[in-house]
């Protein structure tokens, strides 16, 4: 959560800073700030969104060369002005933002307060940046040697940068947990949460580790440990393009990331599935094919819909591979006393990469020596760091905050490994795999039919657009998707949605349904569809409303259903894929009619970095 983004060198700091500000928004948008050295230390922010603080800048004295700005997401303190990062020291001689939390704030203040320190805010970071002051008061020294110290009376995570008013030449950066991107340009530099807002200046980063300190001064980079070893930056080249990270015509990031799921598919199985050569490749399991072949057991840990593509994966990977899996939400599985041996492979999936309970359930994993496999998106990030093995995603940025394109690509990505694990294993026969890499290369073409929808499921959007309750259903590889449909419509559009297996809804559920109740089942063509259309006859027996997602000709299911949306037929095991479409759109069309922040959604952040 929290993005924030700072700027060294000769160009005008500010504009940097607001841009870079703005592409970060979807770490957070319940405030934003900048402070400048202007001469003075000056900070200007405000509760609400980058434009509110651009408007309340409007006029004001922004002439600075070295400056920093941060775009929140409440943990500490309400959203409100005086919660808003750039926090200034007691003395307002020095200023920081700040991503992530300090678990030890309340202890560190009081002791603070009786040093004669006083405090505007209800935050955590405000106790950090006056520890920082308290540190060099009493030890007279430079801010770099107290930012170090003041490293190691800190608990829990962060990033920061800090700027001091008496040494104004410097930009001061440390890690831990949380994550910071040095990009290096000429003869300026420029820091961010991620790549985002350097992207456009250059394509030379460096990432900082956990206990690093990164000084830019004299136009030179130096970083070293919290222990003061001086360190070699590493310098990569991002493989970024702008375009990807800008709204290409699309009304909303959502929209244009669910469309282009054609590609961002096919970019996860590119050099991965070799069609004409009849081989699957995936560098990441290489080293560990014997592991995988050879594991009793797989633990799958995820949050959100990342935790989604992890249950499609359990029914991929027991029916393909016939390995045991059990998928857990991260942020349960650490705080058990979870059993985890030497020849289990834990895979945890994350589009970010930088969700802090999914870190953690990998360190706890690593420490009972479990083998662990990520599978994230955003390239060098810290579970992709933190994994032994792995395998990006390829989507591309998503900055939509509902996650549409992560999850097909997830999916793919997970569908590839248990076709190479169940081959391996000669759980998968040859002509099997042969069939399955045929229908998985046609997937992007019938995603794309899928796409088709649109105007078709806008119609239906309009109908339901004012209901305040929603039912989703699915069996086998589809109820995952109900979960999914599920969740999407609740984040954007607020209305309440659960998802359910289909035949679990008479244990229960079913006591919700009348007439005016919207239930969207997902009704494809597969071993259980006899069954779903029965789930159906009990929804409509009771006078439910039902959407039904069916495989494109069913002669069925559309004489008992109110609206049928028809996807392109594939097999049971890839449905998932495609099935998914038509969700992702629902919900997008009933939030723009509902008058929501699709993007934006309240209360949400695109990267939950904090526990
Ligand atoms: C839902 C959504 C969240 C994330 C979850 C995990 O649309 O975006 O539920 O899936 O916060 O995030 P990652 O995948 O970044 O670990």
């Amino acid at each position: 959560m929290c993005g924030i983004v700072a700027y060294i060198g000769h160009r005008e700091a500010c504009p940097i800073i607001l841009k870079g500000l703005r592409r970060l928004e979807y770490r957070g948008y319940d405030s934003a700030g900048v402070a400048l050295l202007t001469g003075e230390l000056t900070v200007y922010k405000k509760k609400g969104k980058v434009q509110d603080l651009e408007n309340f800048i409007g006029g004001r004295n922004t002439h600075a060369h070295i400056g920093m700005g941060h775009t929140r997401w409440a943990t500490h303190g309400e959203p409100n002005d005086s919660n808003a990062h750039p926090h200034y020291s007691t003395s307002e001689r020095i200023a920081i933002i700040h991503n992530g939390i300090i678990e030890n704030y309340a202890a560190l203040k009081t002791h603070l307060q009786k040093q004669g320190h006083v405090f505007h805010s209800d935050t955590d970071t405000e106790v950090f940046v006056n520890l920082i002051e308290e540190i060099q008061t009493q030890n007279s020294c430079t801010l770099e040697e107290a930012v170090r110290l003041a490293l190691h009376e800190v608990i829990g995570a962060y990033a920061i940068v800090v700027l001091s008013r008496d040494e104004p030449n410097q930009l001061i950066a440390a890690r831990k947990g949380s994550p910071l991107v040095i990009g290096v340009g000429q003869d300026e530099f420029f820091l961010a949460s991620d790549a985002t807002p350097i992207i456009e200046y250059t394509n030379e980063v460096v990432y900082v580790n956990d206990y690093e300190i990164a000084v830019i001064r004299d136009n030179k980079l130096e970083i070293r440990t919290r222990e003061d070893v001086k360190q070699t930056p590493y310098i990569q080249k991002l493989e970024l393009e702008l375009e990807s990270i800008e709204k290409g015509g699309y009304e909303h990031f959502m929209l244009k990331e669910i469309f282009e799921q054609p590609r961002s598919i096919l970019d996860s199985m590119r050099g991965r599935l070799e069609l004409e050569a009849g081989h699957l490749n995936m560098g990441g399991v290489r080293a560990y094919e014997q592991k995988f072949v050879n594991a009793q057991r797989i633990i799958i840990v995820a949050c959100g819909t990342s935790w989604h593509a992890g249950l499609v994966a359990e029914y991929l990977l027991e029916d393909l591979a016939r390995i045991p899996v059990e998928v857990e939400y991260a942020s349960e599985f650490r705080y058990r006393n979870p059993v985890i041996t030497e020849r289990d492979i834990v895979i945890a999936i994350s589009q970010s990469g930088e969700t802090a309970d999914t870190l953690a359930a990998i360190e706890m994993a690593k420490s009972k020596g479990a083998t662990i496999f990520g599978i994230c998106n955003v390239v060098g990030s810290s579970i992709a760091r933190a994994t032994d093995a792995g395998a990006y995603t390829h989507a591309g940025p998503e900055i939509g905050v509902a996650s549409t394109k992560a999850f097909t690509a997830q999916v793919t990505v997970l569908t590839l490994l248990a076709m190479i694990v169940g081959h391996k294993r000669g759980t998968l026969s040859e002509t099997k795999l042969r069939e399955l890499m045929v229908e998985l290369s046609n997937i992007p073409a019938k995603v794309e039919q899928a796409l088709t929808l649109d105007a078709e499921i806008q119609v239906i959007a309009e109908e339901f657009k004012d209901v305040t309750n929603f039912l989703y259903l699915g069996r086998g590889y589809n109820f995952p998707v109900a979960l999914e449909g599920a969740l999407k419509l609740k984040e954007i559009s607020y209305i309440h949605a659960e998802g359910y297996p289909a035949a679990e809804m008479k244990h229960g559920p079913i006591a919700l349904i009348d007439e005016n109740m919207p239930v969207v089942v997902i009704a494809t063509k597969d071993s259980s569809y006899e069954k779903v259309v029965s789930n159906i006859q009990e929804v409509k027996a009771r006078k439910g409303r039902i959407i039904a997602v069916v495989t494109e000709g069913d002669d069925v299911i559309p004489a008992m259903a109110e609206f049928v949306i028809e996807v392109p037929a594939t097999s049971e095991v890839l449905m998932p894929l495609v099935s998914v479409v038509p969700l992702q759109l629902l919900s997008y069309h009933i939030a723009v009619l509902r008058g929501c922040n699709v993007d934006q959604p309240r209360n949400l952040a695109k990267s939950v970095t904090v526990e």
